[in-house]
């Protein structure tokens, strides 16, 4: 049978290692697997579990909470955010054991009626309430956009636990689930801030805030291992990325793909009109560069311009991929862009990737600048003016 893992006196852990992941969320890299990480709390009067877990380890799930106390035993189940690896074993859960009463922020509340859709006993919370379990007390705080809108943090005062979900977690599959006694998962904890929480670099500052605030003997994130050592380095990090992240000089990227070297030639000179006007430029090649690496240079800068040259009557494949990378920094309608590209025939390339963009809530430009083959000097120059008037009237697309 499976047993729970004990952390410290009446809190375990219940849940499971999915070594053989290796990517999450269809594009996430997950090389060193993952874990979805359950807790059982047992308090002098009521019981709760803290985090569900993905769907396709529901069976595993019951029998480790079976392995510390029957299920009509659990009075609650902290529901701290609602995408499916968490919360895929609830439905499961609340057949064999109805008696429970969810606990959630008033949005994990909504996803989670249409993900069981059906109306589930369901305690909303906001921020500072609190949850009395007799001897234990959980406050739960609001934190949205850690990563999701409906997230929230659980904090069990007595003992100074955190239980964040997906803050500080890491996608690292160790059986010893523990920070002092794992294997090193330095490497898998940045990569997962990158992926995950950096585009809400605003708000991870902001709810970092909130756990300086707290005195802390562990965070309990619900993937990879529970930090009871060092604890703080964790957090530093996470505000110094969020800083970083968030540090944005005037600046652009000319991300663009070229078959032939004409919209490079373009490029090159809409890099060149960035820096006639005073702005720094990151010259990006679409086709040599990761996606990851691509999302990393573009979230840190104001404007994109994106090149690519129509084949086929279609942009071509690493602009699309490019304009993917970003969609939820433009969604917040904080990015601005123009398109540029060289074509042989009929050009549409510009015009698809403008609607593109104003489908992802970019400020765009409504003007493409487009060379029909081959750039003369003459183009070249134009190209360079037309990105700086572009920079210059940002504000008319704002
Ligand atoms: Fe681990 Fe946002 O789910």
């Amino acid at each position: 049978m499976l047993r729970a893992m004990p952390i410290i006196k009446d809190l375990s852990w219940v849940g499971v290692l999915d070594a053989s992941l290796r990517v999450f969320d269809i594009f996430i890299p997950a090389s060193q697997g993952s874990s979805y990480n359950s807790y059982l709390l047992r308090g002098s009067e009521k019981n709760a579990i803290i985090e569900g877990v993905h769907g396709r380890f529901t069976e595993q799930f019951l029998e480790k909470i079976q392995s510390e106390m029957p299920l009509d035993k659990i009075d609650y189940l902290i529901v701290n955010h609602t995408e499916p690896d968490h919360s895929g074993a609830i439905a499961r859960l609340l057949e064999a054991a109805p008696q429970i009463e969810i606990v959630a922020s008033r949005g994990a509340a909504t996803f989670l009626r249409a993900q069981l859709n059906r109306e589930a006993n369901c305690r909303i919370v906001s921020e500072g309430d609190t949850l009395s379990l007799g001897d234990k007390t959980l406050r739960f705080m609001m934190v949205p956009f850690w990563h999701w809108p409906d997230t929230m943090f659980t904090y069990w005062e007595e003992e100074k636990i955190l239980f964040p979900c997906d803050g500080f977690g890491s996608h690292f599959a160790d059986e010893r689930m523990f920070n002092d006694i794992a294997d090193d998962f330095w490497m898998e904890f940045s990569s997962y801030y990158d992926h995950i929480m950096r585009p809400f670099a605003d708000k991870i500052l902001a709810g970092c805030e909130k756990v300086r605030a707290l005195e802390l003997q562990m965070i309990c994130p619900s993937h990879g291992p529970i930090l009871r050592s060092d604890i703080w380095r964790y957090v530093d990090a996470y505000e110094e990325w969020s800083r970083k992240a968030l540090l944005k000089p005037q600046s652009a990227a000319v991300i663009y793909t070229s078959a032939y070297g004409n919209t490079r030639r373009l490029a090159e000179a809409v890099a060149e009109g960035v820096r006639n006007s005073g702005g720094t430029v990151k010259l990006l090649d679409a086709a040599a560069i990761s996606l990851h690496d691509a999302q990393a240079e573009l979230e840190s800068v104001q404007v994109i311009f994106f090149g690519s040259p129509t084949i086929n009557g279609d942009a071509v494949l690493p602009i699309w991929n490019a304009i993917s990378a970003t969609p939820l920094l433009a969604g917040r309608g904080k990015m601005s862009a123009a398109c540029f590209g060289s074509y042989g025939w009929s050009g549409e390339a510009c015009g698809q990737m403008i609607e593109r963009l104003k489908g992802l809530r970019y400020n765009v430009n409504p003007v493409p600048f487009k060379v029909n083959f081959v750039p003369t000097g003459e183009d070249l120059q134009k190209a360079s003016e037309w990105a700086a008037d572009f920079l210059g009237c940002i504000g008319e697309w704002c």
